[in-house]
C-alpha cells in the first residue's frame, strides 16, 4: 500500500495564526521516512493552494454564509483538496491530509466518500458541530463535522455534505468541549458522541472499539479524523484551543493501535487526517512528533 501525504496549510478556520504551517511541522518530525520504516511506501504530494488571509475578506461567503468566517475561501479549499483525496483513492494510494485546522475535513470527507460508503471515527476534545447559526466564534473548524453532515445552511450547499457519510456511521471519541448552542446539534443528530467520561468509565480500548463498531457498520471503509486537542495539554500543547483532561500519550497509542488492528482487514481503514497542530504555540514540535507517531500506530506500527 502507497500512502499519499497531501497537505493543507489552513488557518482560515480558526482564530491562532501557526495552524497553517502544521504540515511542514510534520514534515520535519519525519512522517515520511517514518512511514517508510513500516510496511508501506509512501509519496508526499506537496500543499494544496491556501489564500492568504491578509487581503482576504472575511465575509467572502456573504450572505449565505451567516456567521461563518471565509467560507467562500473555504469553499474553494475543500474543494480543491476533495479533487486531491478523491485522486489518491482512485489511484488506490491510501490518502494521509495534513491540516491546518479542523475545517479541511469538510474536502477530505467529500474526497473519500464520493465512491464509497464511509464511517468516521472523530478524535476531538471538541463537537465541531456547530452551525453558522448557533457558532459564538464564526471559525468554520467548529462546524466542520456539522457541515460534513449537512446541519442546518451547510445543507443549501452543494460543497459542504460529503456525499456518502451517514450519521449513524459517525463517532467522536473524547469530548470535553462543548458550546451550549452547539449541545443540542449533537443530541438531536443520529452520531454517537462518546465524551471524556466514557473513556475514565469504560476505558478507551472499549470506547474506541464500539466507534470503530459503530463506523465499520455497512461501510466500505473508515476515515479517521485526528484533533491534535484530543490528547491532554501536557502531551499536545502545540494547539490552537486546547482543552484540560484530555487522554494521555499511552491512551492515544492504545487508540491509534486498535485502528490498526482493525484495519488490518483490506479497505477498512480508508483514509486518515491530522489537523490543528500548531508549532507557534508548540515546545520543540512535541505535537507534530506526536502526530507522527500516532499515524504510525494507527498505520500498523507495533513494538514487538
Ligand atoms: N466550539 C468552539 C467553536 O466553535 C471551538 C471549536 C474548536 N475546534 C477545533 N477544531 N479545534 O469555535
Ligand atoms: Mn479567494
Ligand atoms: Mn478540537
Ligand atoms: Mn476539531
Amino acid at each position: 500500500r502507497n500512502v499519499r501525504i497531501i497537505g493543507v496549510p489552513m488557518d482560515l478556520g480558526a482564530d491562532r495564526r501557526g495552524v497553517d504551517m502544521g504540515p511542514s511541522a510534520i514534515r520535519y518530525a519525519g512522517l515520511a521516512e517514518e512511514i517508510e520504516g513500516l510496511d508501506v511506501t509512501c509519496t508526499d504530494w506537496g500543499d494544496v493552494h491556501v489564500p492568504r488571509p491578509e487581503g482576504t475578506d472575511p465575509d467572502s461567503g456573504a450572505p449565505a454564509s451567516g456567521d461563518a468566517k471565509f467560507l467562500g475561501e473555504t469553499e474553494t479549499v475543500c474543494t480543491r483538496l476533495a479533487h486531491e483525496v478523491d485522486d489518491a483513492v482512485a489511484g488506490g494510494d491510501f490518502p494521509l491530509v495534513l491540516g491546518g485546522d479542523h475545517s479541511i475535513a469538510i474536502g477530505t470527507a467529500s474526497g473519500v466518500s464520493r465512491e464509497a460508503e464511509t464511517g468516521f471515527v472523530w478524535f476531538d476534545a471538541h463537537g465541531d458541530f456547530n452551525t453558522p447559526a448557533t457558532t459564538s466564534s464564526g471559525n468554520v473548524h467548529g462546524m466542520s463535522l456539522a457541515a460534513v453532515l449537512g446541519k442546518g445552511s451547510f445543507a443549501d450547499t452543494d460543497w459542504a455534505p460529503a456525499p456518502n457519510v451517514s450519521e449513524e456511521n459517525v463517532a467522536l471519541v473524547g469530548l470535553r468541549s462543548i458550546d451550549e448552542a452547539e449541545r443540542p446539534n449533537i443530541r438531536d443528530s443520529d452520531v454517537t458522541a462518546y465524551s471524556m467520561t466514557d473513556i475514565d468509565a469504560r476505558g478507551v480500548t472499549e470506547v474506541v472499539g464500539e466507534a470503530l463498531d459503530i463506523a465499520t457498520d455497512g461501510t466500505d471503509g473508515v476515515h479517521v479524523s485526528l484533533d491534535l486537542d484530543w490528547l491532554d495539554p501536557t502531551e499536545a500543547p502545540g494547539v490552537g484551543t486546547p482543552e484540560r483532561g484530555g487522554v494521555s500519550y499511552r491512551e492515544a497509542h492504545a487508540a491509534m493501535e486498535i485502528i490498526a488492528e482493525r484495519a488490518a482487514e483490506p479497505g477498512r481503514l480508508a483514509s486518515m487526517e491530522l489537523v490543528e497542530v500548531n508549532p507557534i504555540l508548540d515546545r520543540h514540535n512535541r505535537t507534530a512528533e506526536l502526530a507522527v507517531e500516532l499515524a504510525t500506530s494507527a498505520l500498523g506500527k507495533v513494538i514487538l
